[in-house]
């Protein structure tokens, strides 16, 4: 096939881009080349995306048999890719996230759950940020003259991760010594390999299809203290997780999702952070890859890499707990333990 990447060069498009080489598929990226370096055996096509004279160039350079959009988060920004694609592909796969259903992360989602309303030509300070993915959906399907195939993924890790969650907790269980762990190691987590959507998503456009899924792992099968435990093993130091009540990370200030990343509060508003159905998409061959072969390849590409010169970032907020704040918080649990 021919396939034109929307940006490509940082995580989950890296992932496709990975993939869709190893199937021998010709490729073509888009991106400004600031995130990363050309990818040789790729066409690597110059350009940005708010730039209606780069759409016309892109639009161009074309046609293909499908274009995946990794890269989209204003709803104007993909409607004009949108429009300038089409008759020049003949899918467009768009990943969005579980973010734009109304029930997450409340209540358990599948591919019937409502969206959150946003209209397709939002601009970007028209809708809470949180909506806007549901917008770029309905961007794509309203603007693409051809097949919509949309992804929501649930949270992503594995090799390159952005935003950082799974690489801050390596680099902490590198540390070694005791860990802060959030809540119970019993709570649910439910993850996906970014290779795995890869995989899924190539697997779906050589087979034609469209259509939306939700793209996750399996629901129920692994707790966050399985995960600090892998991570634990794969790092060598000898990390010890001391799990600490959540009301009492709450006395002491300690926030729940970026401080210790990965820690969902579990609190009737996040009750189905971790309860969402890939039913449909295991139904149309999606295999999530055993979490013990993600941490480890994280790992071993983590460790290639070297530690991260500036701290990991959610948007603004720095990801992981200072040390010393973790160091005191332990002490105080400690204390309160020996009373
Ligand atoms: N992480 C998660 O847990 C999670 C969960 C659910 C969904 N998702 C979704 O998964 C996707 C992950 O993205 P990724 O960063 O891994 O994708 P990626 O395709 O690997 O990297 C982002 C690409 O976008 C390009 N780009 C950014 N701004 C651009 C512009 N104005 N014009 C042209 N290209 C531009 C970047 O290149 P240049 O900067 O060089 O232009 C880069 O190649 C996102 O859509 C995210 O919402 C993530």
């Amino acid at each position: 096939m021919k396939i034109l990447i929307i940006g490509g060069s940082v995580f989950l498009g890296r992932a496709f881009v990975q993939e869709a080489i190893a199937r021998g598929h010709s490729l073509s990226l888009f991106n400004r080349g600031k995130s990363g370096p050309d990818v040789e055996g790729a066409e690597n096509l110059r350009g940005d995306r708010e730039s209606a004279d780069d759409l016309e160039a892109l639009a161009a350079a074309g046609p293909w048999d499908a274009v995946i959009d990794t890269s989209g988060f204003h709803p104007r920004t993909v409607g004009q890719s949108a429009r300038a694609l089409s008759g020049r592909a003949g899918t467009y796969l768009f990943v969005s996230s579980f973010h734009i259903y109304a029930d997450w992360p409340a209540g358990p989602i599948d591919e019937s759950s409502d969206r959150l309303d946003c209209p397709p030509d939002a601009a970007v300070d028209e809708v809470p940020g949180n909506a806007l993915k549901a917008g770029c959906e309905r961007a794509v399907e309203k603007y693409f003259a051809g097949d919509a195939l949309i992804l929501n993924p649930g949270l992503i890790v594995g090799p390159r991760e952005t935003p950082g969650r799974l690489l801050w907790w390596l680099e902490r269980m590198a540390r070694g010594g005791e860990v802060l762990a959030p809540g119970r190691a019993g709570q649910p987590v439910q993850l996906i390999d970014a290779r795995d959507i890869a995989v899924f998503g190539l697997d779906l456009l050589e087979a034609g299809e469209a259509g939306r899924y939700l793209v996750t792992g399996p629901q129920g099968t692994t707790t966050l203290g399985e995960l600090l435990e892998l991570c634990a093993r794969v790092t060598g130091a000898g990390a010890r997780p001391v799990w600490v009540p959540e009301d009492f990370l709450a006395d002491q200030g300690v926030g729940p999702w970026t401080e210790l990343p990965l820690w969902a509060l579990e609190q009737p508003a996040m009750a189905g952070a971790w309860a969402a159905s890939p039913a449909r998409a295991v139904a149309a061959g999606l295999r999530a890859r055993p979490l013990a072969e993600t941490v480890a390849d994280t790992w071993e590409w983590l460790r290639g890499r070297g530690p991260s010169e500036t701290p990991y970032r959610q948007g603004d907020i720095v990801l992981g707990i200072d040390p010393e704040k973790e160091r005191a918080v332990l002490g105080a649990w400690r204390a309160k333990a020996a009373r």
